[in-house]
């Protein structure tokens, strides 16, 4: 055969497969059909996917909603709100004694997480300070005066623009923090109320922040 024929058969075969690649046979993209008689194979028929719409029951994905009153493994509940400082600061108590290894865990803790924004003695200058809110002191007579479940509360729960820290310290973490502050409290100084003291207590207090109001004129 000579090479230009051969050339004209290689283009014609080539083009014949790419045809038979492009059949759509119905199936997910990159799935090769698998048939046994004239059906398709198990791999290829219909199912739940995780992450996916669920073809079966029309729910939006094919996770399963947990159980009501499923815990994760590992996790404790926390069933205060986060406008449930108050009640937190009554009903909750502090199950650590501040030992050695609990205030070492505490400081462990705080110069891990909170110093960021907090700074190293809770004085609210940490680096994140330049970008980020500023936080009031934790050394002022407000939060000394709280009790220790009003102070475990704020990172498990969050406030204004302090996100929840549940997720990046556990409850031991955040009661031995609460410990590590109150040891913090006994040196540093007493800190003024915060110089923007109604933003603060807006925000502190269980009553929901006040809305902004838009300027007159402007669109609603
Ligand atoms: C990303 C920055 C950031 C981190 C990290 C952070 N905080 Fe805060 N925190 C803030 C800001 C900002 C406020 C003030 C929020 C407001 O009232 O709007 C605040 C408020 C607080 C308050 C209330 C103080 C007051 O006078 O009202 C406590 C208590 C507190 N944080 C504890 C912690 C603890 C404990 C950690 C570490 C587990 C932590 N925070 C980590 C930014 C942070």
């Amino acid at each position: 055969m000579r090479s230009g024929s051969r050339l004209l058969a290689l283009a014609a075969i080539a083009s014949t497969v790419s045809l038979l690649a492009g059949c759509d046979l119905g199936l997910p993209a990159g799935r090769t059909p698998h048939r046994e008689g004239n059906r398709l194979d198990m791999g290829d028929q219909p199912k739940l996917k995780p992450q996916r719409k669920d073809i079966f029951l029309g729910r939006p994905t094919g996770l399963m909603a947990p159980q009501p009153g499923a815990v994760a493994v590992g996790e404790t509940p926390y069933p205060y709100a986060q406008n449930e400082a108050d009640k937190a600061g009554a009903e909750l108590v502090n199950p650590l004694k501040p030992t050695a290894d609990v205030l070492a865990h505490g400081k462990f803790v705080f110069e891990n997480v909170c110093i960021t924004c907090h700074g190293p003695k809770g004085a609210g200058d940490g680096h994140v300070t330049a970008l980020f809110p500023k936080p009031p002191s934790l050394m002022t007579q407000k939060v000394r005066d709280w009790p220790d479940g009003q102070l475990f509360h704020r990172p498990m729960r969050g406030q204004g623009s302090m996100p929840s820290h549940a997720r990046q310290v556990d409850q031991a973490d955040a009661w031995s923090v609460v410990l590590w502050i109150r040891e913090m409290q006994k040196t540093e100084p007493v800190a003024p109320p915060p110089a923007v003291p109604a933003a603060v207590a807006a925000a502190t207090s269980s009553a929901p922040a006040p809305r902004a109001v838009p300027a007159a004129g402007g669109k609603p």
